[in-house]
Order: structure tokens, then sequence, then C-alpha cells
């Protein structure tokens, strides 16, 4: 990651003096926070995260071969290389496997793609929470949707990248965080269906209301391709069988005291978590749009306690983070994203933000924690091509 991104112009030149040839196009794809609406992609719920206005982009031009060649902006010795015929899901290394991972799961679509150099630039932090490698992966499919020709929709896109996640990356997760690169738009959040990928856009502007969104990034880092994912997937699995349904989606708040005679104790607090957080989205979404953002503060809140008690994936740091937010002014928070670390989103008036900030930063050093990032976050428009 750079802290500050390469202009276009920049960009093309080092990729002109790296590979000795201009690239065919510049393409960029932000990370996403999700507002709210943790671990229910998957289970067909409910999710409510925007684009934020940090963004990965990729230089890239069609080779005559099957060769690809991969380099980022930060520090990496010459071009990582493979061979599109010798793709082997989970031998990638760093962030080559993500587009190494769009490559492979375009091909397995039965997609013809080129070989490609390409160069990487990027602001979205890596394990924040952030969604660094779906940022990476939309950037690289919407380059090669555009350069090929191959005519995918938003809908086709956040699949193949699923695919490439889940088979060729090893990490079991959703459609969430790539549906909010693709489809995300300035001054609104991306209410999403994924039982059908019906998106709606809903709008979330804090400046309007007085409000900033912060972002605190504990620099504890996660990978969904650990346990901890997989198991509360596998947790909620089993939660719908017992209970007879296709998916969570389909349990209701009124349906829980029932369902905890049929559960045992942890799943049904899994459970509990998906069912309550589907509301709470819809209650989000409701409020945002009947009163704006200062009305959902205390849906942040129970999101938090939920994850933190009920689905087990928050951890100190989070939590610190959360608290100590809260006690200085912030009018709501939660963690967001897979958790097991990351970071943690922070609704707070602008004049208290200087108190949150500093206050946060003390709690962090009287604990013996790393330092934490914080910045401020607004919704910003989804992948493009930009050059
Ligand atoms: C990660 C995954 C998403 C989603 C979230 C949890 O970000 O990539 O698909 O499951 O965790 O809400």
């Amino acid at each position: 990651m750079n802290a500050a991104p390469f202009r276009p112009e920049e960009l093309a030149a080092r990729f002109q003096r790296e590979y000795g040839a201009a690239p065919d196009g510049i393409w960029q794809a932000p990370g996403r926070v999700n507002l709210i609406g943790e671990h229910t992609d998957y289970n067909e719920g409910f999710v409510l995260p925007f684009a934020i206005d940090r963004t990965a982009r990729v230089a890239v031009r069609v080779r005559g071969d099957l060769q690809v060649r991969l380099l980022s902006t930060y520090g990496d010795q010459g071009p990582a290389s493979a061979n599109l015929n010798q793709l082997e899901p989970e031998s990638a290394k760093g962030w080559t496997k993500y587009p190494l991972g769009v490559l492979w799961a375009l091909r397995e679509a039965g997609i013809t793609v080129p070989g490609i150099d390409l160069l990487l630039d990027s602001d979205v932090p890596p394990g924040a929470g952030l969604s660094s490698s779906h940022a990476i992966e939309c950037a690289v499919i919407s380059a090669l949707n555009d350069l090929t020709s191959a005519g995918l929709t938003a809908q086709d896109m956040v699949l193949a990248t699923q695919r490439a996640e889940n088979g060729f990356v090893g990490a079991p997760t959703g459609i969430m965080d790539q549906s909010a690169s693709l489809r995300g738009a300035e001054g609104h959040a991306v209410f999403l269906d994924c039982r059908d990928q019906n998106a709606t856009l809903v709008p979330f502007e804090t400046g309007p209301a007085g409000l900033v969104l912060l972002v605190i990034d504990t620099k504890v880092s996660h990978s969904h391709a650990d346990g901890g994912y997989a198991s509360r997937r596998a947790s909620c699995q089993l939660g719908a069988e017992v209970l007879g349904v296709g998916a969570l989606r389909d349990v209701q708040v009124g349906d829980l005291p029932e369902a905890s005679g049929l559960l045992d104790e942890t799943t049904f607090r899994r459970v509990r978590h998906v069912v309550t957080e589907n509301d709470r989205v819809l209650q989000t979404v409701e409020r945002l749009e009947a009163e704006g953002p200062s009305a959902i503060g205390l849906l942040l809140d129970a999101s938090h306690a939920s994850m933190r008690d009920d689905f087990e994936i928050s951890c100190p740091e989070l939590d610190l983070a959360v608290e100590t937010a809260r006690a200085h002014g912030a009018i709501g928070a939660r963690m967001t994203g897979g958790g097991f670390g990351g970071a943690a989103i922070a609704l707070t008036p602008v004049e208290a933000e200087p108190e949150v900030r500093s206050a946060v930063v003390r709690a962090f050093a009287r604990a013996g924690y790393r330092e934490p990032g914080i910045f401020t976050v607004s919704p910003a428009p989804g992948a493009r091509r930009i050059a």
C-alpha cells in the first residue's frame, strides 16, 4: 500500500519504465466500509456497505502470449510472472493471488483471457477490514472486461471475484465486498439483498448531518483464509440445517425463542447474531431514508454487541476502539468487516472528532496496543476506468 496514490500519468510513466511500453489503460476500484450487516451475506441476507475514497489502481497492457507479469509500486523486486495455463489454486504469494485469481476464475467460467502486464498501486490499507483484496480484484476484472469486450455485467463480475476468492485465494467469503466496490456511488451506501443480488442505493451523507465517519484501524491483521471465518460459516450452515431452512435469511426475530430450544447454545448465539443483524440492516435503511445518519447510532452499537457476544468475532482492540469512541462523543460505533482484527467505525459529531481521535490513541497507548490508524471515509464511486 502507498500512503499517497500515484496520479494516473505517474502510474503510466512508471509502467512504461518497467515494461518498456505504455499501458492500454488504468482502472480503479475502491475498498469498502460496511456500515452494517456483518456475516449476513453468505446467509442470503442483507448488507449495507459503501465504497470508500481509497482505491486500488491497475495499469494494464494486453500481451500477445499467455504470460502474466505483475508488479506493484510498493517495494517488489522485479515482476512476478506466471503462465495462464499453469495457474494453481492457493499457490500464489502476497497480493499477486488476487489478479491471478481473477484470471483463473474467468478461465474457469470459459472466458478467454489474454496474458497481461500489470502495475498495481493502492492506498487501501491491507488487513484493516477495508477489503483491499477485493479492491484489487475489482480493478483487475474491470480492466479485463473492457480489454476483452467480455460483456460481463456487475453481477457476473461479483460472482467471478467470489470464485477467485473461494477457489483460488482460499478464503470462503461472500459477495458483499466486491458488490460495494463495483456498485458503489458517491453519497450513497449500497443496500444489497444477497439472495438475488438486487442492489439499491441509499443516501448516506454524513457532512450535512454534522457528522463524520471515522475508521479506526486497530492494526491487528487478520485473514479470512484462516479458520475463524470458515468456522462461523459452518455454524450458520448447521443452524440452517437444524432449523430446516435453506438459509438463515429465512429465520425471523420472532422465530428465535423456538430456535433456542432446537439448537445447541453456541449455534443458537451464532444464529441469533445473523437473524438480528438482518433486522438491524432493514431498520438502518428505513432510518437513513426517513431521518438520515443521526438516527442510526444505536443500531451500530447493537450490531457491535451482537458480534462481540453472540458471533464472537471481535477482539480486545476492536472493543476498546468502540467503547472509547462512544465514551468520548461518537453516537454509534461497531467493528466492520469479517472480524478477528481490522477496523472499527465510529459515527461522530464533527465537533467531537478531535476528542474521539485523541482518546482512542491514548487508550491504545495505555493498553500497550499498537498505535491505531484513524481517518475519515465517505461514500465514493465504484470501479471505473480512469485513463
Ligand atoms: C468479509 C467477507 C464478506 C463478508 C464479511 C462479513 O469481508 O469478504 O463476504 O462475509 O467478511 O460481513
